[in-house]
């Protein structure tokens, strides 16, 4: 089967990573793909919100499916255009993208369903910004969380109790989108990707992540900075309430609007002492949780992404017991502002991961199969003598994957640290409030 990613993060290399170890991928494309991608599949040079170049390749190249990484092309109507010209495409057209790239139409279709979210207020640039003023005032003192509703690449939400902080923020936003403001939720936070075809669905194992910048979960917000699975809190019971009380009225809701698509569904949910809570939908594979979902996965990601995508029922796979840790290297400056084109230097991890092969051996473990780490590029490119350069703010996923989870962590910070740029950080503390309590799991 000849497929096609579309994306360029360490999400999309950890894609062509699980569809290249599968004998059912006889050639695998990725637009535009990074250094690593290049790697393991052949890079086109496509813009993927240019969908006609997109149908144009997969017609001459033959491919069979295309699996949409990326939220924006997604919104902007690559998952339509594909569809209108026969072409298999795992992803949602633009309508049910819609439940992530508008926070507001979201919230009214958790209105709608009656599915559980924070309480939440709606200001447009229309109302002005004396509706925000009263808001923020007759909440003063409260920490609150106000969200830009358009995507925001995990960067529109403020998490605050400083109302001049608050305004300043809602006042950006309002120059050209809607702002919701949230109450803020105590609870813990879990992703929960599902499975999805217009006839049945299936849960994924729950992830969990920080998308704080700084350690302590505070800083501002990103795209996530790390990411973990499984995830000891998330018990039988808590994943039974958030399938009938978000999961299922999420699906019958959309099944009655049309908007069930051949694809994955996150649902991002606090587990509150009340109840769980809706926070988002993301109609597409997280980044970075791909990259400690995949490596569990066990079995045929290839034959899983085919079945979905011809909406025909969903194969159980199986998950590894193996604990899998994600630490971002960021660029200097990330979130804010970030420099790009710094060389790397990934000579410590060896010849293969250079080339964009991300499998690490560290050291032996007799007894332990598989891969002891991965590191995931993102955005990366060659210069003109061949050497890795950074392209984005968050430039790699290093993976460590072990028995325990403190094997997992102790080797995602071992590759971490030998990823070699100006300025390259991570946060040291991914996955340390959830497991400080013990490795305790369901
Ligand atoms: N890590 C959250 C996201 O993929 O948007």
């Amino acid at each position: 089967m000849r497929t096609l990613v579309i994306g360029k993060g360490a999400r999309e290399h950890a894609l062509c990573w699980a569809l290249s170890s599968t004998t059912r991928v006889s050639e695998l494309y990725c637009a535009p793909g990074n250094a690593g991608t290049a790697g393991l599949a052949r890079n086109l040079p496509l813009d993927p919100f240019d969908s006609v170049g997109i149908i144009s390749a997969v017609r001459e190249l033959g491919i069979e499916l295309v699996i949409v990484g990326p939220e924006a092309p997604l919104a902007a109507g690559l998952g339509d255009a594909l569809q209108a010209a026969n072409i298999a495409v795992f992803g949602p057209g633009r309508k049910a993208s819609l439940l992530e790239a508008s926070k507001a139409e979201a919230r009214a279709f958790c209105q709608r369903h009656g599915i559980p979210c924070a309480p939440t207020v709606h200001f447009s640039p229309a109302t002005g910004l004396g509706d925000l003023k009263a808001y923020l005032e007759a909440n003063r003192g409260r920490t609150l969380v106000l969200k830009k509703s358009g995507l925001a690449a995990g960067k529109g939400v403020l998490e605050s109790k400083d109302t001049g902080e608050l305004l300043n923020f809602g006042e950006a936003v309002l120059c050209n989108d809607e702002l919701l403001a949230e109450e803020y939720l105590e609870g813990r936070e879990l992703s929960l990707p599902v499975l999805l075809t217009e006839a049945g669905h299936l849960p994924l194992p729950a992830l969990g992540g920080h998308k704080r910048a700084l350690a302590g979960d505070r800083g501002p917000s990103t795209g996530g900075m790390g990411a973990f699975s499984p995830l000891p809190f998330a018990s039988p019971e808590l994943l039974a309430q958030i399938q009938k009380d978000i999961i299922a009225p999420s699906l019958e809701g959309m099944a009655k609007e049309g908007l069930l698509y051949r694809g994955v569904l996150v649902f991002g949910v606090m587990a509150t002492p009340a109840g769980p809570r809706l926070l988002d939908y993301n109609v597409r594979f997280g980044d970075p949780e791909t990259q400690v979902l995949l490596p569990r996965l066990e079995g045929d990601f290839a034959a899983l992404c085919a079945a979905i995508s011809r909406g025909g029922a969903i194969p159980r796979p199986d998950f590894s017991a193996r604990y899998a840790c994600g630490v971002v290297v960021a660029a200097p400056g990330y979130p804010i502002s970030h420099s790009r084109g710094l060389p790397v230097d990934l000579s410590a991890l060896g010849g293969s991961v250079s080339l964009g092969q991300p499998g690490i051996e560290l050291g032996s473990d007799p007894g332990e199969a598989g891969a002891k780490a991965l590191l995931f590029q993102a955005a990366t490119g060659r210069d003109g003598e061949g050497g890795i350069r950074t392209g984005g703010g968050r430039c790699f996923t290093a993976v460590g994957l072990g028995q325990d989870w403190s094997k997992a962590r102790d080797r995602a910070y071992e590759v971490a640290g030998m990823v070699a740029f100006e300025g390259a950080w991570f946060r040291p503390d991914i996955g340390d409030s959830v497991f400080s309590a013990g490795p305790s799991r369901s």
